[in-house]
């Protein structure tokens, strides 16, 4: 187990949603946190502890935002959670620009980032998580999501090739994919749900029920917590993540 009180966590995405609630889990296990998105957040104080939130405005999608953050702060974990709303329509009903949102930010993200991650390098033992989705493990995707199920998947690709480029160096550095099933409470849940639980028929009640306990915030933050202290040799290359914690895959 690892001590995370010892270096920075850097969320990227974490103003809101699962980045959001992964934020606040790691200052609660004492991490000094710096928390990265395009618009302002609100976060609880840590009185007492030696974990905290930094909030920095700006786009984690931006090709120098990644070196400018981990030449300032030195992370021991990075955290890419951040991503697009995707626009739910049918195929034929998606331009351009609305099918390629995720390419755009979630998969713009995990690439600046990993890429620099790389090039720096980060510290060895540190590690990155990328969160992927749990629709990209399926083989129909989602019909109804335009690109988001073909970035998703993408993300764990390029994850998978930070971790080869990593070994073949000899870097150290532990990366890992996280597949959250869905999380109703937060922005890409909250569209994606009403929107496949019409298409199938059902309430959303009667939509999520097979799915057992669902992801909230504060689950995904105590499972990547979790994660980030695990000793690296037992860390897995990608995990589900559904309500009752992480499941290697
Ligand atoms: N909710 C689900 O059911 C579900 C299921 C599977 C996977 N996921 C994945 O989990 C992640 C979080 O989903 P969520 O539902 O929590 O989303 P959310 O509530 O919509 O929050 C998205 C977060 O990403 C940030 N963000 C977006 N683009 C950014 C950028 N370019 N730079 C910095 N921050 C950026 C947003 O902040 P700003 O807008 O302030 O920048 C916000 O804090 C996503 O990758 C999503 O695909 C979600």
């Amino acid at each position: 187990m690892s001590d995370l009180s010892g270096g920075t966590t850097i969320v990227v995405g974490a103003s809101r949603g699962l980045g959001h609630g992964i934020a606040i889990a790691f200052a609660q296990a004492g991490a000094p946190v710096v928390a990265v998105s395009r618009t302002a957040a609100e976060f609880p104080d840590f009185p007492g502890g030696s974990g905290s939130i930094r909030s920095e405005l700006a786009d984690g999608g931006e090709a120098a935002v990644p070196a400018r953050l981990i030449d300032r702060y030195d992370p021991r974990t990075i955290i890419l959670v951040g991503g697009a709303t995707p626009q739910m329509r049918p195929l034929h009903e998606q331009t351009w620009e609305t099918f390629s949102i995720h390419w755009e930010s979630d998969v713009r993200i995990a690439f600046h980032w990993l890429r620099e991650a790389l090039l720096k390098p980060l510290a060895p033992g540190s590690k990155v998580i990328t969160v992927s989705s749990g629709a990209a493990l399926g083989a129909g995707g989602s019909p109804l999501s335009g690109g988001y199920v073909g970035a998703k998947a993408t993300q764990r690709f390029i994850t998978g090739y930070a971790q080869f480029d990593s070994d073949r160096a000899g870097l150290d550095i532990t990366f890992s994919t996280i597949f959250p099933k869905f999380a109703p409470t937060t922005g890409v849940g909250r569209a994606a749900i009403p929107v496949y639980a019409a298409a199938s028929g059902l309430s959303e009640e009667e939509f999520l029920r097979p799915q057992g306990p669902l992801v909230t915030p504060e689950i995904a933050g105590k499972a990547l917590v979790e994660l980030a202290q695990a000793n690296a040799a037992a860390v897995a290359p990608a995990y589900l993540l559904n309500g009752t914690g992480l499941h290697e895959i």
